[in-house]
């Protein structure tokens, strides 16, 4: 007795896997096929599909700072620079030991202190993300009319 309820289990497993398998092989094959791109059928290479390359106007010499202690604005563009856990970018210019070579100015001596006030080897972790206070800037027309000026 204790034997065929025991075969009777398992055989319905290996019907319910069966079913399992049809199931998610229908539903795989319909969303493949109702997947479709924004750019509908159109190919690649068509004309209207190009990427237009914007020339970006960099501001060669700097930007001019608008009050003390402000993080002075990024003159040139960033978007090949990444800054993550295991990798800086940006302080392939601006480090101590490459902004000479690379006619970068060096990060202020203030990015290398921790929050203890002690001096550290390497950028402290409290500026490590530049671009959390760096912004990019380039020159160009403003969009809106700004009569702000600097201190
Ligand atoms: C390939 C080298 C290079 C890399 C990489 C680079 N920079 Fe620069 N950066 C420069 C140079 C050169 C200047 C000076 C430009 C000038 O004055 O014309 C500069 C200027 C700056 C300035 C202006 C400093 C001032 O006193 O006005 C800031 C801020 C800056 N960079 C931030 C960054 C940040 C943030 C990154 C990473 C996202 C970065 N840079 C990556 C070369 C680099
Ligand atoms: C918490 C905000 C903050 C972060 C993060 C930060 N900076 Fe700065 N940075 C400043 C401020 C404020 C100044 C101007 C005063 C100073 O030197 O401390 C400055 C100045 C600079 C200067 C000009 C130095 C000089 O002597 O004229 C450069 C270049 C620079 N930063 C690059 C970087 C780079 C590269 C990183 C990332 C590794 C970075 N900064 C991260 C706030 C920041």
């Amino acid at each position: 007795m204790f034997k065929t309820v025991k075969i009777t289990h398992s055989l319905s497993r290996k019907v319910m896997s069966i079913f399992l398998v049809a199931i998610t092989a229908v539903m795989f094959s319909s969303a493949a096929m109702s997947v479709q791109s924004l750019r509908g059928d159109s190919a690649l290479d068509n004309k209207a599909n190009k990427i237009v390359k914007h020339k970006v106007n960099t501001v060669e010499g700097g930007i001019k700072r608008n009050f003390k202690l402000q993080p002075p604005l990024i003159p040139h563009t960033t978007d090949k620079y990444q800054i993550s856990l295991k990798n800086n970018g940006c302080m392939k210019c601006h480090s101590e030991k490459a902004y000479k070579k690379e006619k970068a100015p060096k990060v202020g001596d203030s990015h290398y202190i921790d929050r203890d006030g002690k001096t550290l080897e390497h950028v402290s972790s409290r500026r490590y993300f530049c671009t959390q206070c760096h912004a990019t800037q380039i020159k160009d027309n403003p969009l809106v009319e700004n009569t702000y000026e600097g201190i």
